[in-house]
């Protein structure tokens, strides 16, 4: 695997309203494929999915940071929820497992004008137990081997009345997390929805479902 300096990059405009930012993502996924029998290895953090564009735009319009309250959002991949959250005015740590997923979205970070804290852990042995105001999760609920262990996660790294905040292309596997782990006498719930038009993607409208879990 490359370092991140000598991955080929490629220039993405993501347009919210009133605000352009900048972000760098790989611009050939398949040649940072190394090993296609080991799913850790699957380059899935080298671009913005589209449940990343929804929830950046859904936090850009809809929720609102005091300044200070800490977010953490797990699986960044290129970081673009985190870092329109930090333009808010939160203060950011951006976590994945992958080194050159948390390097490549530092650079996007700085170039958006964004301080950052990094913390590269696997979900499956996460030690930290840092608590946060917020915990984003977009399109990182994917697979029932992982999702217990982000479940933990959730229940260890959240301050009391955090906010658990899940982004998701309709996923059977995140309506499956949310069914057996959402529990009413512990969260509410509040549920939206995003379009997301993407004009070089194989498909180009995406409908993101936005779940917002906030601990009684
Ligand atoms: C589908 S991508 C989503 C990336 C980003 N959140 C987005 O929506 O654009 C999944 C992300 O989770 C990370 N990831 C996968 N398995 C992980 C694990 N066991 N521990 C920590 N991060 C993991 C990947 O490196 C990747 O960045």
């Amino acid at each position: 695997m490359p370092g991140g300096e000598k991955i080929k990059k490629k220039k993405l405009t993501v347009n919210l309203p009133g605000r352009e930012l900048t972000l760098y993502v790989a611009a050939d996924i398949e040649a940072l494929i190394t090993d296609v029998s080991d799913e850790d290895k699957v380059p899935c953090w080298a671009d913005v999915w589209p449940a990343a564009y929804g929830l950046a735009y859904f936090i850009w319009e809809s929720v609102d940071f005091t300044p200070g309250e800490k977010v953490l959002e797990l699986g960044a991949g290129m970081g673009l929820p985190g870092i329109v959250c930090g333009l808010k005015g939160a203060e950011l740590t951006l976590s994945d497992f992958n080194p050159l997923a948390l390097e490549m979205a530092a650079e996007n970070a700085g170039r958006n004008g964004i301080e950052v804290n990094f913390l590269q852990e696997d979900w499956r042995s996460f030690s930290s137990r840092k608590k946060y105001d917020y915990i984003l999760a977009s399109d990182i609920l994917y697979d029932p081997k992982l999702n217990p262990f982000l479940g933990k996660i959730f229940h260890n790294n959240l301050k009391p009345s955090g906010k658990i905040i899940i982004s998701h292309p309709k996923r059977r596997a995140t309506y499956d997390f949310l069914e057996d782990w959402y529990d009413r006498s512990i969260f509410s719930q509040e549920c939206f929805t995003r379009e997301v038009e993407l004009a070089d993607s194989l498909l180009t409208n995406y409908l993101i479902m936005i779940h917002i879990l906030t601990l009684l």
